[in-house]
């Protein structure tokens, strides 16, 4: 697809020491993924990078095709729509930094009108051609944050009073620990007129509500003030109403992979027990802990001691996979060399057949979390504690596409109980001759789940929640996952 370049109009870059102030406000100690969603010539990039950001940790993107020499020192995707591409992205930023376009959305070219016109608002509804381009940039950019991200964005004064920004002015407090808006009296660049505020949201999913408009004289006053915004009190928001019809939703898919657990081509040769694997007397290092049964991720997590625990039960959580420096053992050797009267292993089976060596099952990436497609209980996810452990394919494996701290992994999974998602699953089972119901991969990535707020203690709020749900009371889980999602979006 050929996307046109953008308009020269919208072509004002950032002075920078406006951009590294910005940058120093919503800066923390500990590592952070930026976002640059039109980063042009790169003020923004070339800020970070003097900040010592690697460029493992920025992101940038920009319609205009023409390369910068910024571009080395972030990861920058060129020649893109960043309403376009941020549509599958949400929740994977710790800030998200810029200076989006300001152009009329009705004055865009047919393909990029259309994109930033069906951008949701944060009411829900769509944006529509009578807004202007940075607004969407914006709404995005809330959609984009983890929870307790930020971001700082130079904006036109428009924002302040425009009809079509309305919506936002009323809610993005409700998002945020803290707003501020900075005014400059003059103007901030070079040949534009146009008034321009500097807007910093930071902590998103915080509770604060706090909102502060400063008013300053001109770009240095505007860096002044920037350098020394936490000595400035802001004032709370009395609470929005119709807050938890604003909660971000994201396809589950677009967060988290999902696919089935390992195929080993014939479970009774490669999954075995302890004692099995006694009695053979092969090495646990020719070996993977996995879970093999639907009922071992019968929990809201599992760790190494639970997983010891049903090796102790002699559940069958070996899976035979030796590497080749096993395969000069001994014991490994005959176990291999065993043929299938003896209880060896059928190699005649297709996905036996297929691979090589083929007594390495392929397994998924070290899963962050588990799912079982197939179980009366409802859908749930047992996340995982103990980072060697893996899967067969009675189980679903999940991994976050992006790294995700403890706690978020737990909110995602709060998330997945709330009563909305929890109804789609029941919209979306199969059920088979026999009355069992089940669950794709494919059918689990399309459920539309909430982005998670700031929830600190979602760890052990998930352990209770999933408790109640896997003892029949998931009326009274999806109560307490509602009220989790709803008293603090
Ligand atoms: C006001 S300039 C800001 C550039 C840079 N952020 C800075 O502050 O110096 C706006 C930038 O948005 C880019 N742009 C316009 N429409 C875009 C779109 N739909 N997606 C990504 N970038 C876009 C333009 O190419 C331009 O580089």
């Amino acid at each position: 697809m050929i996307l046109p370049e953008p308009p020269l109009s919208c072509k004002v870059y950032t002075p920078k020491p406006l951009a590294v102030a910005m940058i120093n406000v919503i800066a923390r100690r500990e590592r952070q993924r930026w976002l640059e969603p039109s980063c042009g010539s790169g003020a923004f990039i070339e800020a970070l990078h003097d900040q010592g950001i690697s460029p493992r940790d920025i992101v940038g993107v920009d319609l205009d095709k023409n390369l910068a020499t910024a571009d080395s020192l972030g990861q920058v995707s060129r020649g893109c729509d960043f309403l376009d591409w941020s549509k599958t992205r949400g929740g994977r930023f710790d800030c998200v930094v810029g200076n989006p376009p300001f152009v009329a959305i009705n004055q865009l070219p047919t393909l990029l009108r259309q994109t930033a016109s069906a951008v949701a608002d944060l009411d829900g509804m769509p944006i529509g051609e009578r807004s202007n381009t940075w607004y969407p940039f914006m709404v995005r950019a809330i959609k984009l944050l983890r929870s307790g991200g930020s971001m700082a964005f130079v904006l036109p004064a428009a924002c302040e009073y425009a009809d079509y920004a309305a919506v936002g002015r009323s809610r993005l407090t409700s998002y945020f620990e803290r707003v501020d808006v900075i005014r400059s009296r003059r103007p901030l660049f070079d040949g534009v007129a146009e008034g321009v505020v500097v807007l910093i949201a930071q902590g998103k999913g915080g509770t604060g509500k706090h909102y502060r408009r400063h008013e300053v004289d001109d770009l240095s006053a505007v860096i002044g003030r920037l350098q020394s915004l936490s000595n400035f009190n802001a004032r709370s928001c009395p609470a929005q109403r119709g807050g938890s019809q604003l909660e971000a939703r994201i396809r589950l898919g677009d967060v988290i992979d999902i696919r089935i657990g390992g195929v080993t081509g014939d479970s009774n040769y490669f999954v075995l027990s302890e004692s099995e694997r006694h009695a053979q007397r092969l090495p646990q290092s020719a070996f993977v802990p996995v879970l093999s049964r639907s009922k071992h991720a019968f929990n809201s997590d599992i760790s190494m001691t639970t997983w010891e625990s049903l090796r102790a039960a002699d559940e069958r959580v070996w899976l035979f996979r030796p590497e080749d420096r096993h395969l000069n053992q001994v014991a490994v050797g005959h176990y291999l060399a065993l043929c299938k009267s003896e209880g060896g292993c059928d190699r005649s089976r297709y996905k036996i057949r297929l691979r090589n060596p083929w007594h390495r099952t392929p397994l998924p990436d070290q899963p962050d979390l588990f799912l079982t497609g197939m179980s009366g209980a409802g859908l749930w996810m047992c996340i995982n504690e103990f980072s060697s452990l893996n899967a067969t394919n009675t189980l679903y494996v999940g991994k976050f596409k992006e790294p995700q701290l403890r706690r978020e992994k737990y909110a995602w999974a709060l998330g997945l109980l709330t009563s909305r998602v929890q109804k789609q699953v029941l919209r979306s089972r199969r059920v088979y001759a026999d009355g069992l119901s089940k669950l794709e991969p494919s059918q689990i990535a399309d459920l539309e789940v909430p982005v998670p707020p700031l929830i600190r203690d979602a760890i052990s709020k998930y352990r209770r929640v999933v408790a109640m749900f896997l003892d029949s009371k998931q009326s009274q889980a999806m109560a307490e996952a509602d009220a989790v999602f709803q008293r603090r979006s």
